[in-house]
């Protein structure tokens, strides 16, 4: 339970609840949907699973299984484009993670829900003007990513992993529960029907090379695979853990959680008639959910539960990333904790202050057509992310011991598995050959 606990605390985040949303209402709603359910399935899992065995063969951080298993070849370079990955990832993910711990604590003061209340559109334009305050700002989104970068670093250093993990435990099924309660509402309101089905009935001639790059790369971001998170981690679980079932449960849960948020939020967007949400994907987390929340009754209750819920689920995550490169700096160059925690921090600091200005101050300042926040979210995550997976990919299939894959699998032979078969043509030929060509096309 603890193994599949803290791989679900690392894949069930921000990427399902604020990018799963912002990516189908950019490529199309139900054809995005649609790739993405195929990508979890066809790649997600067995990615995963080459992840996993990684990890738990070699014992050791993301580039150390590699000088262990392959010592004097270059194959460690993976393990160096992960620890790239994870820096960039965390550059953003951290201040969304800040706006998050902003809603909660301007939820628990009354602060974002001052002067709401007349009238739908009164609310809104409300609940507008706050998220220019508290997201498209200089001053407070910058304290609260800071803030949230210490309780990360306090997390990590004290290594109080065990007890976020038993938090986390209880939060978890809470997060669930409290999805499936706000989806039974939003289905019921009226007009809640257009925006259910734009998110789930698929036109297909929607799909272009961009939409199914970025099906690829939400994949990997969901699953926090590509950037040797599942690695790390997966060299922590006990001998007779099954990976498979492991893998499995994980992808279904977080591709839950998705499917749950979208049936909120997008019959919550043709309820409100909140269409002018067009561009921006962040509104539909912290401008249209909070509409939702002020017309419950309890407002203030639901948006603090929903907040700390949602932070909790994104503190899972970013401890896993810190992780991988904490957990290489210990390894691989010997130094304490503390120190690895610190040194590892600080250029994610310096990333997230630049992410974090980039809707402020920052915001007219572009790199092809893309704010900072953006370029480190497409670098990382529709290149590097699909990037680490093809090679590990093609690693673990081709070039690892012959028997490795197998004996993972199926725990030394102690276990049957009926597709193990499958598994392994997937991963020697399918999912190589499918990442390849996406990427190659993108580039096209
Ligand atoms: N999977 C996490 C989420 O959905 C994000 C993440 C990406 C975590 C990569 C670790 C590694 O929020």
């Amino acid at each position: 339970m603890g193994v599949i606990a803290a791989t679900l605390g690392s894949a069930v985040g921000l990427g399902n609840v604020w990018r799963f949303p912002a990516e189908a209402q950019a490529n199309g709603g139900a054809a995005f949907l649609l790739l993405y359910i195929a990508c979890v399935i066809i790649l997600g899992v067995p990615m995963m699973l080459v992840e996993m065995t990684l990890g738990r063969h070699g014992r050791s951080d993301v580039v150390g299984v590699f000088k262990k298993l392959e010592p004097g070849k270059p194959w460690w370079g993976v393990g160096a484009l992960a620890i790239l990955a994870s820096l960039l990832i965390t550059g953003f993910y951290m201040v969304v993670e800040g706006w998050t711990a902003e809603y909660l604590w301007n939820s628990i003061t009354g602060a974002l829900y001052e002067g709401t209340g007349e009238s739908v559109a009164q609310t809104d334009a409300v609940l507008k003007a706050r998220m220019g305050e508290y997201i498209n700002s200089d001053f407070s989104p910058l304290i609260f990513t800071l803030v949230v970068f210490m309780i990360n670093v306090g997390i990590l250093i004290g290594g109080v992993q065990k007890g976020i993990e038993r938090v986390s435990n209880i939060l978890m099924p809470m997060f669930f529960v409290v999805l499936a309660i706000l989806c039974c509402m939003t289905l019921s309101l009226d007009g809640a029907g257009e925006g259910l089905r734009w998110f789930l009935s698929p036109d297909f001639s929607l799909i272009t090379w961009d939409t199914v790059v970025n099906a690829l790369g939400q994949t990997f971001f969901s699953l926090s695979i590509g950037m040797g998170c599942i690695v790390t981690y997966a060299s922590y679980y006990p001998d007779n853990t099954r990976l498979t079932g492991t893998a499995v449960i994980v992808a279904m849960m977080s591709l839950l959680v998705a499917l749950m948020v979208g049936c909120v939020i997008f019959p919550s967007v043709t309820h409100f008639g909140l269409t002018d949400h067009g561009l921006a994907g962040s509104t539909l987390v912290f401008r249209t959910l909070p509409n939702v929340f002020s017309m419950m009754p309890g407002t203030t209750f639901w948006s603090i539960l929903f907040f700390t819920l949602l932070f909790v689920a994104a503190l899972t995550s970013t401890v896993s990333m810190v992780e991988v490169t904490v957990a290489f700096m210990q390894e691989r160059l010997k130094v304490s904790r503390a120190k690895a925690v610190v040194l590892t921090v600080v250029p994610m600091i310096v990333l997230g202050i630049f992410s974090s200005l980039s809707f402020g101050s920052l915001s007219d300042f572009t790199i092809a057509g893309k704010t900072f926040f953006d370029l480190l979210d497409f670098i990382a995550t529709n290149l590097l992310l699909p990037l680490g997976g093809i090679i590990l990919c093609i690693y673990v299939g081709w070039f690892a011991p012959k028997t490795m894959l197998r004996e993972q699998l199926t725990n030394h032979g102690r276990t049957r598995l009926l597709l193990l078969n499958a598994i392994v043509f997937i991963i020697r030929y399918v999912a190589p050959l499918l990442i390849g060509v996406i990427m190659v096309f993108t580039f096209i």
